[in-house]
């Protein structure tokens, strides 16, 4: 039996994730959960899977569901401390780390200060202190398996080498549901058409980096972390298909891809079983039903954001951190419809520009920077 803890239960990642303990009920036990305000759904995994303890962000909403289960065993906590007692609850074996932006960066130090591994979905978390989370990491002598189904497959492919076999990576990117649009088309799409991604169902922010392509951006800096690669390393296809979830090229110039339909619950059950494979009843891939896989440039003057990504990798310091707080912000103000598709790369370039990179980095810092940058949006935009 493997006791998780699930930061971020009620989102897409957090509800596919209980979805796999619930075909495992004899390998997984669900010792803590979490929610930033959805009780309801909250209400009814605790009802269903029994944690000893699960949080929720919102003050509010936590005493309203402590209320709402009346005597049972599961303890309710809140705010930030709440998700930090998720994260390091003292019988939780793997910490799956699914809630969406920065804010996980906390529970996960903590988390790994107290010797948990993690199972990381929460990509913002490595983009903005990537440095320091993997140190912990290997200080603390945890794994960091990742969940995200391109780090998944690049973890997979890698299996038995180590770097200095390595040339380089190939991150897949579907192209979101605006690939192939030029500028003209882009400039006042909206975002209910942004959500619309063609391959994959995932919470809102992850969908609209999927629709600029951030999201691949952050994901760069993902790899480049996990993996501890150069970013020269680091490469982009856009393969619509999305059956290919990324590949790994050897010095000897041969290339390995992990592939299967695109479905989360394997890499979060590969994450969750590492290093076992297990059975399960998930679609097979048919390569004669697919027939064709495809493959094309990124069009990185259409879609910016994944150049600005790689730019504030190449500087480092605190340049990641600002490029992912000022993206938490605009996609919000996207989703609001206050502002423009376009307005995300523009005003990120802006802010890379102003902002004064430093190098010393410790968690204090990379919080003040957030705010900072988080601030300077607000002040320009609204
Ligand atoms: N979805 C995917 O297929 C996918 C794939 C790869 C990687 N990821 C990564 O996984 C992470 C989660 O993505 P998702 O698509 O699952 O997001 P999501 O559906 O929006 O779920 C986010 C989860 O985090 C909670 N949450 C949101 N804001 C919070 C806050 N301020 N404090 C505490 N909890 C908060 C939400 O609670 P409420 O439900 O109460 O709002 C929810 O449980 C992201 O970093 C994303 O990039 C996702």
């Amino acid at each position: 039996m493997k006791n998780i803890s699930i930061l971020g239960s009620t989102g897409s990642i957090g509800t596919q994730t209980l979805d796999v303990v619930r075909n495992n009920k004899e390998k997984f036990n669900v010792v803590g959960l979490s929610a930033n305000n959805n009780i309801d759904l909250l209400e009814q995994q605790i009802k269903e899977f029994k944690p000893e303890a699960v949080a929720v962000m919102n003050e509010k909403k936590a005493l309203e569901l402590k209320k709402r289960i009346g005597n049972s065993k599961t303890n309710v906590f809140h705010g930030i401390d709440g998700l930090v007692t998720i994260a390091t609850l003292e019988n939780a074996d793997l910490i799956v780390t699914s809630v969406v932006g920065m804010i996980g960066l906390i529970p996960t130090i903590k988390a790994i200060q107290c010797k948990k591994n993690i199972a990381l979905a929460n990509k913002e978390t490595l983009v903005t202190a990537g440095e320091i989370v993997m140190k912990e990491a290997k200080k603390n002598g945890i794994s960091i398996l990742p969940v995200d189904s391109e780090h998944s497959a690049i973890f997979q492919c890698m299996m038995g080498y180590t770097l200095k076999d390595i040339e380089r990576i190939i991150l897949t990117a579907s192209g979101g549901p605006f690939r192939g649009f030029n500028k003209d088309q882009l400039k006042n799409v909206t975002a209910t058409e942004a959500l619309k991604h063609p391959k994959w169902n995932m919470g809102k922010k992850i969908s609209i980096d999927s629709a600029t392509l951030m999201n691949k951006g952050l994901e760069v800096i993902e790899a480049k972390w996990l993996f501890d690669l150069d970013i020269n390393k680091i490469e982009v296809v856009i393969h619509p298909q999305s059956i290919i979830h990324s590949m790994l090229e050897y010095k000897d110039s041969s290339i390995i891809a992990q592939m299967g339909y695109p479905d989360m619950r394997i890499p979060i059950q590969f994450a969750l079983t590492y290093p076992d494979r297990i059975i399960n009843n998930y679609k097979k891939l048919d390569l004669l039903e697919i027939s064709s896989l495809t493959f094309e440039k990124p069009d990185l003057n259409t879609f910016p954001c994944l150049k600005l990504a790689y730019e504030a990798l190449r500087v480092g310091g605190s340049l990641p951190t600002v490029l992912n707080a000022a993206n938490e912000e605009l996609v919000e103000l996207f989703i609001q419809g206050k502002i423009g598709f376009y307005d995300i790369p523009k005003t990120i370039e802006f802010i890379l520009e102003k902002h004064d990179v430093e190098y010393k980095l410790d968690i204090d810092k990379i919080i003040d920077i957030d705010k900072w940058t988080r601030n300077f949006v607000k002040n320009i935009l609204l």
